[in-house]
């Protein structure tokens, strides 16, 4: 037995043991959020005080017995507060804190909202056997119209309650085009909310979205038609892409290069498409410049490659000859020599203290 061999150290067996099913434990207890998100559970206590399992099912019109698993496992996880027995009934409760994260879909801080695509994405884990020994992905819409809904849950606090009044004001004379009546784009648009902000915060100004996948451009014209907007398009990249008439003064891509099987053409119609005076705003993932500084200093790095496995390198291997930058794979020094392949000459990093994303101002 591999424990017994004397130049094994048990110990470390042990701790080994120990950390994969803390990984386990992480999967598992993802799920249980997913549910809690799902069902509505966390929305149910947040701000009701100590609830027994009764009154949650009550309330959620779900069968008590499974709502007190969930919570019991929710408060074993550390995710919501055991709060004692009152006439011998288990209570738990909700922190503000706690439903800012899970419960509160408008907080800056929502977090429940990106599990909600990871059944879809954990689907596609039993295709990726075959893409690892073909080598080719799968596109973004094998995740569904869920798997899509959950990207958009995931980037949406930001696009709610920074990108209009902290990032564009940021941007070098950017806010007062927008206000005069400027022409946007957003490529790689998911489910349009980063343009569907903008355009009800600068209704003098038209946006247009360009997308690849039929189910983020299915959840864009649903949003687009419930915000009740009209100076909003949405398009679809492969048909309809973006003219290369020098007529757009923003253009943004957020979280989408990295994931694209050929950004450099992407880039290039952006370059085409763009004003001489025009600015392109870039979000993607935050990385360092190697493996070896991620390993360090990123303590997300294990879980992003993990997501890049399952979607980001996935889809951008998902054609032939695709760049397959993956998650962590368009760092500064690949954005600034492919912006500068691209036909741009001014590149400005900014910080607007997102937790995974870095942001760049580019122009021509
Ligand atoms: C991670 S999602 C981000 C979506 C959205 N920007 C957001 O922040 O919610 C990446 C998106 O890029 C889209 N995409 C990939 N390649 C594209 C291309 N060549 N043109 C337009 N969209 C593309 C995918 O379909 C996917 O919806």
């Amino acid at each position: 037995m591999a424990a017994e061999t004397p130049n094994l150290d048990v110990e470390k067996i042990e701790a080994t043991v120990k950390h994969v099913f803390g990984m386990l434990g992480g999967a598992v207890i993802s799920g249980m959020i997913y549910l809690g998100d799902r069902l509505g559970l966390y929305r149910a206590l947040a701000g009701a005080g100590p609830v027994t399992s009764e009154a949650l099912a009550t309330s959620t019109g779900l069968h008590e017995r499974w709502v007190r698993e969930w919570l019991r496992g929710q408060a074993a996880a550390g995710l919501i507060d055991y709060a004692g027995q009152h006439d011998g009934q288990d209570r738990f409760s909700l922190s503000p804190e706690g439903a800012m994260v899970l419960a509160e879909e408008r907080s800056p801080a929502f977090a429940a909202g990106g599990f909600g695509g990871l059944p879809a994405q954990m689907a596609v884990i039993e295709k990726l056997p075959e893409a690892f020994k073909t080598g080719r992905g799968l596109p973004y819409d094998v995740f569904g119209a869920e798997g899509n809904r959950g990207v958009e849950r995931m980037f949406a606090p930001w696009f709610r309650t920074m990108l209009v009044p902290v990032a564009l004001p940021a941007l070098d004379g950017v806010q007062a085009k927008l206000e005069a009546g400027a022409h946007v784009a957003d490529i790689g648009c998911g489910a349009g909310v980063a343009l569907i902000e903008m355009a009800k915060a600068f209704p003098a100004s038209q946006f247009q979205g360009y997308e690849i996948s039929e189910h983020a451009l299915a959840l864009a014209n649903a949003n687009k038609q419930e915000a009740g907007l009209t100076n909003v398009t949405f398009h679809d990249a492969r048909t309809d892409p973006i003219a290369s008439d020098a007529s757009f003064d923003l253009i943004t891509t957020f979280d989408c290069l990295h994931d694209m099987a050929h950004p450099a053409p992407v880039m290039q119609a952006i370059r085409q498409a763009i004003k001489p005076d025009g600015t392109w705003l870039i979000a993607d993932i935050k990385t360092k410049s190697s493996f070896e500084e991620n390993l360090r200093e990123n303590p997300m790095a294990g879980m992003m490659y993990g997501f890049s496995v399952m979607s980001c390198l996935s889809s951008a291997l998902s054609e032939p000859d695709g760049a397959g930058l993956g998650t962590l794979g368009f760092t500064e020094d690949v954005a600034r020599v492919m912006t500068r392949e691209a036909g741009f000459t001014r590149f400005q990093p900014r910080d607007f203290d997102h937790p995974m994303n870095a942001y760049y101002e580019v122009r021509p």
